[in-house]
């Protein structure tokens, strides 16, 4: 296939990074298409271990082209700070554009998430705090400031003009208001750093499109935090679905043929919200020491719970993926049985969506199927054949209830710890 996107089917962190990494070894473009950096995934390459927020994962192939896309908010103090760690490990960098109308999350973002989060006590999101949110808010309000902008000599002047009222919004809030002149010697020198990477992007797509050219786009955060099919409003603020791809990046609606969703063998959350399958006992205590979920980003304790099919059907269908790459299926292994939702009880009534109502979410209770588990280590397994059997009906299950086709299954961190079921990119 010429063109895929990868995206989380669950609530963020399903291991995309190992997935687009793989699959970025492939691609002539990587390109990140929403969010900023509240995602965060750890990528090994050549023995070394570099932690990726905003930049695309194609980023270690000095061949592949990668674009920070215009649907994403990119605050530039942070990735100066991740190209620094790049260039300093000899990366050149010359393979990376920004969008010239990707969105700049400011200081005065990163200020307003903290307050408005501390402002509705009881009912935070759980944020990542790093101004997604009123970043994303300033630009469908069209009061954003936009790569283009901030390399450009008339930055200050909207950038002062923006500060004065949000400094009165902050000092709303109570917190501490944001001086002027060091907010824009630190910007104007950055602004200069950024200037040669920033680009018109469309055109770039459009050349690569006539050439036929592989790319690959990389979803961060997950289905059930997009901003529309979420649960809303405890989401983050970006189209994260695959839709989020088109309208992220500008490659028009001929050129992608396939989405691949991904999927984590059970389920995880990090901050507040709805959760049908949570569970609050030893396994999930089990399963949180053993995969190490803690958030990458926050470093908070993820919230477990149970495979839930009823969400993933939703998230295909939302997604429209044939393909899905199953992770961390490694983790599972040593269980007697293990649980899967098919479907929720809705006050009384079976129902196979997942509401918009987060009243109704709440509401919901799981429909569980019990599925033997298997004893054996699977990490040195690298062909679908030689899974344990329970293994194996574990992932055609999920195949047959889902209706879509597992391509990739991790059984381990390692790059290598990977079963290759469908090479389709
Ligand atoms: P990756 O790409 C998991 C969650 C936050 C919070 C909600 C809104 O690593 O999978 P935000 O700061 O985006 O306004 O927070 O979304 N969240 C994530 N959870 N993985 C992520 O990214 C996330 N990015 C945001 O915890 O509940
Ligand atoms: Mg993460």
């Amino acid at each position: 296939m010429k063109s895929i996107v990868v995206v989380g089917s669950q609530w963020g962190d399903e291991g995309k990074g190992k997935v687009t990494n793989y699959y970025s070894s492939k691609a002539d473009i990587v390109v990140r298409y929403q969010g900023g950096n509240n995602a965060g995934h750890t990528v090994k390459f050549n023995g070394m271990e570099f932690h990726l927020q905003t930049i695309p994962s194609g980023i270690f192939n000095e061949k592949t082209l990668n674009i920070l896309g215009n649907g994403m908010v990119i605050n530039p103090i942070s990735l100066y700070s991740e190209m620094k760690t790049l260039l300093d490990a000899g990366f050149s960098l010359k393979n990376m554009v920004i969008s010239s109308r990707a969105n700049v999350d400011l200081n005065y973002h990163l200020t307003l998430d903290g307050l408005k989060e501390a402002h509705l006590k009881d009912k935070q999101i759980g944020t990542t705090k790093k101004g997604i949110g009123p970043c994303y808010t300033d630009k469908i309000s069209r009061d954003g400031i936009r790569f283009c902008d901030f390399i450009d000599e008339d930055f200050p002047k909207i950038y002062a003009e923006r500060l004065k009222e949000k400094n009165e919004e902050i000092a709303r809030y109570g917190g501490e208001v944001i001086d002027l002149e060091e907010s824009l010697k630190e910007y104007g020198k950055l602004a200069k750093f950024f200037k040669p990477y920033v680009k018109e992007t469309v055109s770039i797509l459009a050349k690569a499109k006539e050439e036929n050219k592989k790319i690959l786009f990389e979803g961060a955060q997950g289905t059930m935090l997009d901003i529309d099919f979420g649960t809303y409003p405890y989401v983050s603020s970006s189209n994260s679905s695959a839709g989020g791809a088109i309208t992220g990046s500008g490659i028009g609606i001929d050129y992608i043929e396939a989405c691949v969703g991904i999927v984590k063998a059970y389920t995880t959350r990090v901050g507040e919200g709805p959760f049908v399958t949570e569970l609050h006992n030893e396994l999930a205590d089990t399963i949180r020491e053993k995969a190490h979920e803690y958030g990458v980003v926050t470093h908070r304790p993820r919230r477990i719970g149970y495979l839930d099919l009823n969400q993933l059907r939703f998230s295909r269908n939302v997604n429209g993926f044939k393909y899905f790459a199953l992770m961390l299926l490694d983790i599972l292994s040593g269980l007697d049985e293990i649980k899967v939702c098919t479907k929720y009880e809705l006050d009384g009534e079976v129902i196979d969506y997942i509401p918009a109502s987060l009243k109704e979410t709440y509401r919901c209770k799981p429909i569980y199927v019990t599925l033997p588990g298997w004893k054996e280590d699977i990490t040195n397994v690298r062909s679908f054949k030689d899974l344990p059997e329970n293994a194996k009906n574990y992932v055609q299950f999920i195949e047959k209830e889902i209706g879509a086709t597992a391509c990739l299954i991790s059984v381990g961190p390692d790059h290598d710890a990977t079963i290759i079921k469908e090479d389709i990119f």
